[in-house]
Order: C-alpha cells, then sequence, then structure tokens
C-alpha cells in the first residue's frame, strides 16, 4: 500500500508528465505553423512518450491499490522566438522534470517504499535521456543559426522520428 505522501506525490507527478506531454504538442503545433513539418512530428512523438509517462505512473499507482486524482493541466505557451528557443526551453523543462523524479526517489527513500524507489529508477535513466536528446538538439541548432539549407536537412532527419510503443 502506499502511503498517503507517496500518493500525493505520484500524482502531482502524473500531472507534471501530462504538462510535458502538453508542452511538446503545443511546441508541435508551433512548428507545423512556421512550416518545419520534421521538429513538429519529433514534438509530436515527444507528446505521445509524455503521456506514456503518465500513464506508466498512473497504472502504478492503481496496482499498488492507490488513488488517482487527476488535476488541472496548466496551459502551455504558444509561441517560441525560433526553434532553437524552442529547444532551450525542452531542455530546461527536462532539467525541471529531472529535479522532481529526484525529488519523488527522496520520497520514496524517506517512506521506505523499495517498490515505488524501484519503479522510479526507469524514470531516473530515461531523464537521463531526455536531457541528452534536448541538449543534442540545442547543440545542432546552434551549430545551424541562419542556415536555412541546414535547418530543412535537420527538418527532414527529425521527420524520421517514429512513436515506439513500450512493451513490459
Ligand atoms: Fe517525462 Fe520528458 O519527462
Amino acid at each position: 500500500m502506499l502511503s498517503e505522501r507517496m500518493e500525493k506525490a505520484l500524482n502531482k507527478q502524473i500531472n507534471a508528465e501530462m504538462y510535458s506531454s502538453y508542452l511538446y504538442l503545443s511546441m508541435s503545433a508551433f512548428f507545423e505553423r512556421i512550416g518545419l513539418k520534421g521538429f513538429a512530428n519529433w514534438m509530436r512523438v515527444q507528446a505521445r512518450e509524455e503521456l506514456m509517462h503518465a500513464m506508466k505512473i498512473y497504472d502504478y499507482v492503481h496496482e499498488r491499490g492507490g488513488r488517482v486524482k487527476l488535476s488541472s493541466i496548466e496551459q502551455p505557451p504558444s509561441e517560441w522566438k525560433t526553434p532553437l528557443d524552442a529547444f532551450n526551453a525542452v531542455l530546461n523543462h527536462e532539467r525541471k522534470v529531472t529535479s522532481m523524479i529526484n525529488e519523488l526517489v527522496d520520497i520514496a527513500l524517506e517512506e521506505r517504499d523499495h517498490a515505488t524507489y524501484t519503479m522510479l529508477q526507469w524514470f531516473v535513466m530515461e531523464q537521463v535521456e531526455e536531457e541528452a536528446s534536448a541538449k543534442d538538439l540545442v547543440e545542432r541548432l546552434s551549430l545551424v543559426g541562419d542556415d536555412k539549407g541546414a535547418l530543412i536537412s535537420l527538418d527532414l532527419e527529425l521527420a524520421k522520428r517514429q512513436f515506439v510503443e513500450e512493451n513490459e
């Protein structure tokens, strides 16, 4: 059984993952609007991944006999100055999510909740990947600078990203 404190913290994380999904969907719409369909695709896949993260915790809370309590999702921004600006926002957001996951791990340890601690290790490693891929795109977009040709070729590359359903 989950402690009240652990359950509350996991519900907060479900909301944070839903917000991440909403944020990236908003970025996808932004890229669609400025004609960068490959970037839009990358963000759309990312939004689906975030929804999967939320559902992973949602299912886990139920599995532990806890209560899922959904709360309102904050409105994300809808405008960024440049693609680089959007990806800097992704990187900052992912760093914030990493610190939220670390806090959850701290709570699991304090509550001596070993099952939740183990479940969270997946998220700890996922955050390493999430930060690395955002950082990679920030660096590549910095190199692209004002070169439209390089931007189009990056757009073509990002168009190839596909959502991979997780099998547990
Ligand atoms: Fe679910 Fe991008 O962290």
